[in-house]
């Protein structure tokens, strides 16, 4: 009898993106980046990583550090990231990162760190503490994209530029030792790959800036209420989208649309005739009915400890697993003597 070919099924490609556990993330974490890993979790194959070797280029408190890593994978799975479908991890769980990156540092030139955006913000920020992890931390983030020959990344705007030293590096090394890495290409929303601050609109929302900049993903509705109501519009008060003469409406405008999916032009439309007023109190419903079901979730997923380190020692060992794969290759073609 005739075999009957079987169809294959099509190998996925990769996602690995991260997050630091220095704070709470905000609306623009969620809005540049943590959103799309959830809408692109059934079509590719994801790792998503709480950064937290990287949060210590900044000083942290120790024990608000482990406490903010719980928390994020507990939002992270509050989200809708099923940690069977998705390999979620603590960064540190997994030492082949730190490992890759310090070859990598040799592979990385000075003249290529120096100018780096981040590096110099985050310098002028702390200037008591420039650290050397802080001027190499975009290799260290190029280690954890490689080690999982990721295909896509996932970011807001701010990594746009550390996305590209990673796929430098990787051309680089390829040159030299043959296609070791996949070079990776970034993903970035349509609209809120940059989330403005809520009272300067200018800058971009952070969680390192005074509370009434940013709305965090656990602020409640009366917080949301009031950060939205005393938000930066312009001078004029008509409802349009132009970012650059009017950035306060345009990013109220802008977070409407990435949460709700509705196209700029019929949300604009839907303002016509109205006010500041009407735009803010819309909103407001739009965020709250956003966040309230996943502050739930993250709830109970905090009152269930043992499930979370459940979570967090299988993302590792899986990570681990796949983070080998790649390292072996590259201690192997760097010639280093196998143990
Ligand atoms: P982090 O922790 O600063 O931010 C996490 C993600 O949120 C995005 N983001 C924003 N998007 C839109 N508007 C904003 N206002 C806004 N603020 C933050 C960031 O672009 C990011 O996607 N270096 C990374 C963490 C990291 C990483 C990686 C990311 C470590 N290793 C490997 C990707 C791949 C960072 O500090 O993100």
């Amino acid at each position: 009898m005739e075999q009957q070919a079987t169809a294959v099924p099509e190998k996925k490609q990769r996602i690995l993106s991260g997050i630091q556990p220095s704070g709470t993330p905000t609306l623009g974490n969620y809005i540049g980046a943590m959103r799309n890993w959830k809408l692109l979790s059934d079509e590719y194959d994801c790792l998503y990583m709480i950064a937290d070797l990287h949060s210590i280029t900044v000083r942290q408190e120790p024990a608000k550090l482990r406490q903010q890593s719980t928390q994020l994978l507990a939002l992270l799975m509050a989200i809708g990231l099923d940690p069977e479908k998705n390999v979620l991890f603590l960064q540190s769980h997994v030492p082949q990162h730190a490992q890759l990156s310090w070859v990598l540092n040799c592979y990385t030139y000075m003249g290529e760190m120096s100018r780096m955006t981040q590096f110099k913000d985050k310098s002028a920020k702390h200037s008591d503490n420039i650290n050397c992890g802080l001027f190499t931390y975009p290799i260290l983030m190029a280690a954890d994209i490689l080690l999982y020959q990721a295909n896509l990344v996932p970011v807001g705007a701010d990594q746009t530029q550390h996305l590209e030293i990673c796929r430098d590096i990787a051309t680089r090394f390829n040159g030299i030792y043959g296609n070791v890495f996949t070079v990776p290409e970034g993903y970035f929303p349509k609209f809120g790959a940059k989330v403005m601050s809520l009272q300067e609109p200018t800058r971009k929302m952070s969680k390192s800036d005074p509370d009434d900049c940013f709305i965090s993903m656990l602020d409640n509705a009366d917080n949301i209420r009031r950060k939205i109501k005393r938000a930066v519009t312009d001078s004029d008060s008509s409802i349009a989208y132009d970012p650059e003469n009017k950035p306060g409406v345009s990013n109220l405008l802008t977070i409407q649309s990435a949460l709700t999916g509705e196209s700029m032009d019929a949300i604009v439309a839907s303002y016509e005739g109205k006010g500041y007023g009407a735009l803010k109190s819309q909103l407001t419903d739009v965020v709250i009915d956003t966040l309230a079901p996943i502050q739930d979730k993250f709830n109970q997923y905090m009152n269930d400890k043992a499930y979370l380190e459940q979570v967090w020692r299988a993302g590792a060992e899986t990570a681990s697993r796949l983070a080998d794969r790649t390292l072996s290759k590259v201690m192997k073609k760097v010639g280093f003597v196998a143990r």
